[in-house]
């Protein structure tokens, strides 16, 4: 039997005892003895859970109780999550983490300590909720150069996107459903203005180059402009709209074989047909392209206490069955900076008031591919073609005023 202890009894602390207490058959038949939940550390008390006995305040009754092996990480933010995993770390303990804010600024860092000292860091549950992502990429993978990742990496976000669609509901409302059933940041600018897919995107990002792509250095567009009017428009003509976090190599223009990547999160319109058209709901969608195996789409619940919390229980079996070894992850701290989103090739659909409609498909002339049937006489709908997006916004300046620009997939 492996003993653990889990940093932090919120909405994904508690998800991990569930899953750890209910599937304690399914989780010894991979680690003999199964995965026994020591230590819950917390600054509240949980007088009326069945966990009630196993809180402790102060972190170094975990760290000096030589049984420990392996502990989760489900605080969030930096601090002190940042802290505590060193510590565990450097103690030898393996530490599993949810956490994509630590991930993305420290993972290169908390991979070292835990090389040193021959304990693994893991942070499948980071990604995608419950949907195995990172280990098959880094593993089931490993011999594809990875061209392309196209996902939908918020659930928050993909569940008020489809309640807007299907139901023209309002975006507060459905921002609240969000936070009631668990899936919401504690900050939900986090997850509507796109850094929570940002940070998920730059994650990717790092371990298919093998560099450190940071979250900074990311274009970020987050759902808060998507209007009713812009799915109305998509719909009739067949599209979606959808968060993305996208990640793909680009040309080499120096041929010099300078590594050279698109990373940007903003959200696109996506064609009925394509992969991610019908991933709804709370459900994220991850589209890999690899060279050699095509197009491999990964599916499942991206946010949420049991399935988040089975992503962690995953890594906590993996630490559990190399106990005294590192389980290697490559992530280099060599900062790739990525292209420059003005220089990245888009398409993109437009909404302008009708009275600018003269001037625009002048400016625009073969720039625009589709005009869309106009639905009222108010507005004047186009799609570009694909363009550079600097290209892109000088002729839109010269346009006019835009009531819309969203990319298209
Ligand atoms: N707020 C996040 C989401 C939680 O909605 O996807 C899972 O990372």
């Amino acid at each position: 039997m492996i003993q653990a202890a889990i940093f932090g009894f919120g909405n994904i602390g508690s998800g991990v005892a569930a899953v750890l207490e209910e599937n304690c058959k399914q989780v010894a038949k991979a680690v003999p003895g199964g995965i026994h939940v020591k230590y819950i550390l917390d600054i509240r008390d949980f007088p009326d859970s069945p966990f009630a006995d196993r809180i402790v305040h102060d972190i170094d009754v975990i760290l000096s109780d030589p049984e420990i092996k392996v502990v989760c990480e489900t605080m969030g933010g930096k601090e002190p999550a940042f802290t505590f995993s060193k510590r565990a770390l450097e103690k030898g303990i393996s530490v599993c983490s949810s956490n994509k804010e630590l991930v993305e600024a420290f993972g290169p860092e908390l991979l070292r300590i835990a090389s040193e000292n021959h304990c693994s860091y893991l942070f499948e549950a980071s990604v995608g909720g419950g949907i195995p992502l990172l280990t098959p990429l880094l593993q089931n993978l490993a011999q594809e150069e990875i061209q392309s990742v196209t996902g939908i990496l918020n659930g928050t976000t993909n569940y008020i996107l489809t309640k807007m669609e299907r139901y023209g509901a309002d975006y507060a409302q459905v921002l609240k459903e969000a936070q009631d059933l668990g899936y919401a940041e504690r900050n939900p600018a986090a997850d509507v203005e796109g850094h929570d897919t940002g940070r998920k995107i730059s994650i990717i990002s790092s371990l298919i180059s093998g560099k450190t792509i940071r979250f900074d250095d990311i274009y970020t567009e987050g759902i808060t402009k998507i209007t009713p009017v812009d799915f109305t428009w998509a719909k009739a003509n067949g599209y979606s709209i959808k968060l993305l976090g996208r990640s793909k190599k680009a040309a080499d223009p120096s041929g010099d074989g300078t590594a050279q990547i698109e990373v940007m999160t903003a959200p696109f319109l996506v064609k009925e047909g394509h992969p991610l058209y019908g991933v709804c709901d709370v459900f994220n969608g991850v589209l890999v392209h690899g060279n050699m195996v095509d197009d491999v789409m990964f599916y499942g619940r991206g946010a949420g206490k049991l399935p988040t919390g089975s992503a962690v229980v995953a890594d906590m079996i993996l630490a559990a069955k190399n106990i005294g070894q590192t389980v290697p992850v490559e992530w280099n701290p060599e900062v790739l900076v990525p292209v420059p989103s003005g220089e990245c090739i888009n398409a993109f659909f437009v909404r302008m008031n009708s009275t600018d409609a003269e001037k625009t498909r002048t400016v625009f002339a073969d720039k625009i591919s589709a005009v869309w049937s106009a639905q009222d006489d108010a507005e004047f709908v186009f799609v570009t073609c694909q363009m550079q997006e600097n290209c892109f916004f000088d002729l839109l300046g010269k346009a006019g005023e835009a009531l819309s620009v969203i990319r298209v997939l």
